[in-house]
This record gives C-alpha cells, structure tokens and sequence, in this order.
C-alpha cells in the first residue's frame, strides 16, 4: 500500500492485551476518535482501556490530509435550509469547539504537531467552469454566514489558485499523528491503558463484557470509534439500518515538495462534487503541498490509479514546481443527511461515525460527546447527531439510490466471467478474480512474486470483491469493506477476513485452507 505524509516512526508501541480485567470504560478504536474520546475521560477520572486492531493511527487517522476545519462539505446555506439556521450555526460551533480543544490539548500536554491557525477558503472549481451565478451564491453564503456570528467575508481571488470564493479566519492544520501519539501517551497509565494488535471480536451485553481474541474486559461503557461502526450489543435489524445510512467513499491524495518561494499557509477546498483540497505548509526544507480529491464509492472504480494521475496533472498546473513524493488514499463515510451520527446505539453502548471529510474536527467533538455520555452530562450535540434522529431519513443524498448498489453488484458480480482461471494468469503487484473448480477466488501476487489466495466473497453480506490496483487490497462495491491480500479485514462493516484458500499453482486443485472465526457468510461464491 501506499504511505501518506505523516511519519509513523514517531508513534508510541503499545502491547498487545495479554489478560483480562475491568475498567470503567472500554473504547474501540484508536484513531482519533478513540483516542479522543479516551483522553477526556481519562481527564474525567475516569479509568479506560483503549483496544486496537493494529497500530494507532493505522486507520484513516493516518490517510488524513488534517485540514481542521469548522466549514463542513456541506454548505452553509443546505445545512441551514436542511436543519434550520440555529442548528446550521450549532454545527459550526462544534467545529471551532473541536479545533479550540485541540488547541487547548496540545498546549497542556506539551505535543509537538505543528498546530497552526490558517485561513481557509472555499472557491470556484478547479477543473469545471463555475456556475453563472457563483459569485451570487458566494455572496449570499456570506452574508448568512455574517448572521450566524462566523468569520466568513466574500472575496474575488483566493490565493494560489486565484478563483473567487469565500475566507474562513482562524482555521487550522496539524500533523495528525504527532497529535495522536501525544495523545497516546497522555492517556497510558495510571489505571489507563492502551492495546495494539488486539482486536474486539464479541460483545457481552449482560454483564458488559468485550471479547478480545482469548481475554476478556468487563467494563460499564463502551465506546465503538472505529469509524465504520461494529455491530456490538446492537441488534442486526438496528445495526443494519444504521449501516444503510453510511456511504463509503474512498478519497485520493498527494504530497509534493513546492520550490515556489514564497507560499501562504493556507487551506482551500473548492466547489465541485467530488472537491479537490489543498493545504500547503511551510517544513524545514521549504514549502509542501498536499492535494486530495477524486472520490468515489468504495470498490466501484475500475481504475483506481487513474485517479492518482488526474490528481497529479492538476496539482502541476496549479504549482508546476511541484515534486511529488507521496500518495495514499483511504475512505470518508458520508451519511444521508450530511451530518455525522454520534450517541448511543445500545444501552451503555456509544458509537461515533460518518465525519464525512470533517473527522479531525467531529472525531474530536465525538470524543468530547463521549466522555460528557458516560458523566451523564447533556451536550448541545446530542440530539443533532443523535443515531436514532429520524427528521431526515431520505436527505439530501439519494438515500435509494445509494443503497441500490448491494443488490445491483450482488448480482452482476456474479454474473460476470471471471478475470481468469490459473494463479498463473496473475502478474506480479495484480490481483484477478478467478474461477478455480467453480468458486469465485481472490488472488494476488506480492512483487517478489508470493502468491494468495482468499475468498472472492465479502464477509459482510455477500457480494464479490474487487482489486484496487493502486492500493493492493480487495474492495467490496457493495457497502465499502475493504479486505488486505491476505483476507484480513482493513475497513468494515465486514468484521471478518476472507477465508483463505491453497491453490496449486496451476489453479488444478483448490481447497479451504482455513476458515476464520466468527464467519457469516462461508466459503468461495460457486459460478461462472
Ligand atoms: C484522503 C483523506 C483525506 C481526509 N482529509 C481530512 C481533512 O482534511 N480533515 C478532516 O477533518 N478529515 C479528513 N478526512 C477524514 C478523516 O481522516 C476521518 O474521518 C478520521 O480519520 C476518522 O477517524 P476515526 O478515529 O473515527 O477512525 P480511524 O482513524 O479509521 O480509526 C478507527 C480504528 O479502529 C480500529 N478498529 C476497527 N475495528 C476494530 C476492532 N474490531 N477492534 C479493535 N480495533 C478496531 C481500526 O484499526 C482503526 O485504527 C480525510 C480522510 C481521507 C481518507
Ligand atoms: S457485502 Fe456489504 S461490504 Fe461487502
């Protein structure tokens, strides 16, 4: 896979959960919504254990572009019309609250990450030509904007790529994992503690009690931050409702050395659908430039590096100086009503997704949102992101529309010939879908030419999953579960691996291998 611009060296270890015991909160999930969420409570007294499957900051946390930001992807003036204008200033407030507080955090705990207040602004479309009336609509952002209390103002031409737009004051940026690995170990020790490479696989409810592998914590709440939400103690039909709500997409981004004199540190994200962002920041050996856009769903892209180029075309019309040395991508969940959802699912049980491309700033406010939970103390928030909000069910995404895709990849998947038939038609760096003695297997080759071989069917519900070239994982288009080449699970809603296969090199004879644990959906689809 791909590597993003912050440095994973600086990352606290942590061990793996290697007994069982008992703490007043266990929070799932070491991102920055988990790690959040723990260190308010920590500071509320209260003892946690934070689980992770991997490392911290393995997750999106690490795929980030860390523009901090109360100026949501959707605009002022939906939110508004969607929700009203108390609530639209609400969700901004939540924004600068979670940027205050990281502020505040990195101050008291002495971290280092390169926190600075910038400027954000909102422009015109890189690529497309603006819409007749922009400079109106602009105009009009503003002026509500002005109404609401926020520091918004219109202006002509927004630095760097000279397009009319809007100018945010008192933004920010910062390096996400240095962050994080302050927040780490402020949080470790003293009756708290962090786990890596320990994986939440079975939840108790009566007592509460989260299953790790063999070990067990028995705790009094807990808090599911792993940005696609695991089922936990809610019930499928519960679960699977809020799941329909989430919209998984993944976003594309890179890094380049700027030698362009001098650059303004600043943010910028324009108006089209899906947004390019930019921020540039000033490091030691002189200005960097990171640039992301060129979303889609999941798993529905035929040529996931397609997107790279694109991306890289754009950023050197606009700096032609620009050296790329870095590119990642990774997922934002969106939600139908543009607005996260955040608070309990369950008794005891509290779940904090679908940040969209805001979940520096509404991780940090669900964190916060957490701790107050478990206090018992009431947040302006709560019923806004509330799990069970039932205003808005169709929004403004297409709700139908979006959910289309399960039964229609479902389907066609299986109906479509295999990509071959022998281990032997992959490449080097590929993967294929084959069809071995009938069943749908995924295969992938490494560069040094190691060869596996899992299920083609995704643990979730069922459909097949597809080969994303630019990241070497298997991607499902149906809900966005994302799976590492050798089955395991690298994004949900699947929370098992793929069954692993042994194929002869020849694909002759093909057999289970091993069937993982806690498996919903079995083995290899039979078909063409
Ligand atoms: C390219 C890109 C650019 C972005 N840019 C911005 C931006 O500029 N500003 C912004 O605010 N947001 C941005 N985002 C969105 C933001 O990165 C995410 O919303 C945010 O990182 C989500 O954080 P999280 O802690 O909720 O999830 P994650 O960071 O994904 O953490 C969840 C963790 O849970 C763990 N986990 C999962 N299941 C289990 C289990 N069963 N047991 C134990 N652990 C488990 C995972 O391993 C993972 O580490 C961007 C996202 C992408 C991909
Ligand atoms: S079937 Fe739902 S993510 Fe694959």
């Amino acid at each position: 896979m791909s590597q993003s611009a912050w440095q994973t060296s600086r990352l606290p270890k942590f061990k793996k959960l290697n007994k069982s015991l008992r703490v007043d909160t266990v929070v799932i999930g070491g991102g920055i919504t988990g790690l959040s969420a723990a260190y308010f409570l920590k500071m509320s007294g209260k003892d946690v254990a934070v689980v992770e499957r991997d490392r911290i900051g393995m997750g999106d946390t690490g795929m980030t572009t860390a523009h901090l930001t109360a100026v949501t992807d959707m605009r002022l003036s939906t939110l508004a019309k969607t929700f009203g204008e108390e609530q639209a200033r609400l969700v901004w407030e939540g924004g600068a609250r979670a940027i205050d507080a990281i502020d505040a955090v990195a101050l008291a705990e002495g971290i280092h990450c390169d926190f600075r207040r910038v400027p954000g602004f909102l422009h015109a479309p890189l690529r497309e030509q603006p819409a007749k009336d922009e400079i109106e609509r602009f105009r009009k952002e503003a002026e509500l904007g002005a109404r609401l209390g926020i520091p918004v103002e219109f202006v002509q031409s927004a630095p760097i790529v000279n397009r009319p737009g809007l100018r945010f004051a008192d933004q920010a940026k910062f390096d996400p994992l240095d962050y994080l690995g302050g927040l780490a170990r402020a949080i470790h020790g003293d009756d708290c503690e962090i786990f890596e490479n320990t994986e939440a696989t079975e939840v108790d409810e009566d007592p509460l009690v989260i299953h790790c592998g063999k070990h067990k914590i028995q705790c009094d709440h807990l808090v599911i931050a792993t940005h696609v939400p695991l089922m936990g103690a809610t019930g499928l039909v519960r679960a699977t409702l809020l799941q329909s709500k989430l919209f998984h997409y993944s976003s594309y981004a890179i890094g380049a050395k700027v030698s362009h004199g001098t650059l303004p540190e600043v943010s910028l994200w324009d108006t089209s659908d899906p947004y390019y962002y930019l921020r540039i920041d000033q490091r030691k050996s002189g200005p960097y430039a990171i640039f992301g856009g060129e979303d889609h769903k999941t798993g529905q892209s035929e040529d996931t590096e397609a997107s790279f180029e694109r991306l890289s075309d754009l950023l050197r019309e606009l700096l032609p100086s620009a050296q790329i040395d870095r590119r990642w991508s990774g997922q934002v969940i969106e939600t139908n009503d543009g607005l996260p959802y955040v608070g309990p699912t369950a008794e005891r049980q509290f779940v904090a997704t679908g940040f969209a491309g805001n979940g520096m700033t509404f991780g940090t406010l669900a964190g916060m949102m957490a701790a107050d939970w478990v206090l018992g103390r009431t947040t302006p928030w709560q019923e806004l992101f509330a799990v069970n909000r039932t205003k808005v069910i169709g929004g403004t995404k297409d709700y139908l529309k979006e959910n289309l895709d399960f039964p229609w990849f479902l389907i066609k998947d299986r109906l479509s010939p295999a990509e071959g038939h022998s281990p032997e038609e992959v490449e080097p760096g590929t993967g294929k879908i084959l069809n071995i003695d009938g069943r749908r297997i995924a295969c992938s080759r490494d560069e040094q030419g190691h060869l596996e071989a899992v299920s083609a069917v995704c643990t979730h519900l069922g459909c097949l999953v597809r080969w994303n070239q630019a990241e070497h994982t298997w991607d499902c288009p149906c809900h966005g579960s994302r799976f590492k080449p050798d089955g395991s699970v690298l994004a949900g809603p699947a929370e098992t691996a793929l069954a692993k296969f042994e194929v002869s090199q020849n694909g002759a004879a093909a057999g289970q291998a091993e069937t993982r644990q806690h498996q919903h959906s079995g083995g290899a689809a039979k078909g063409p």
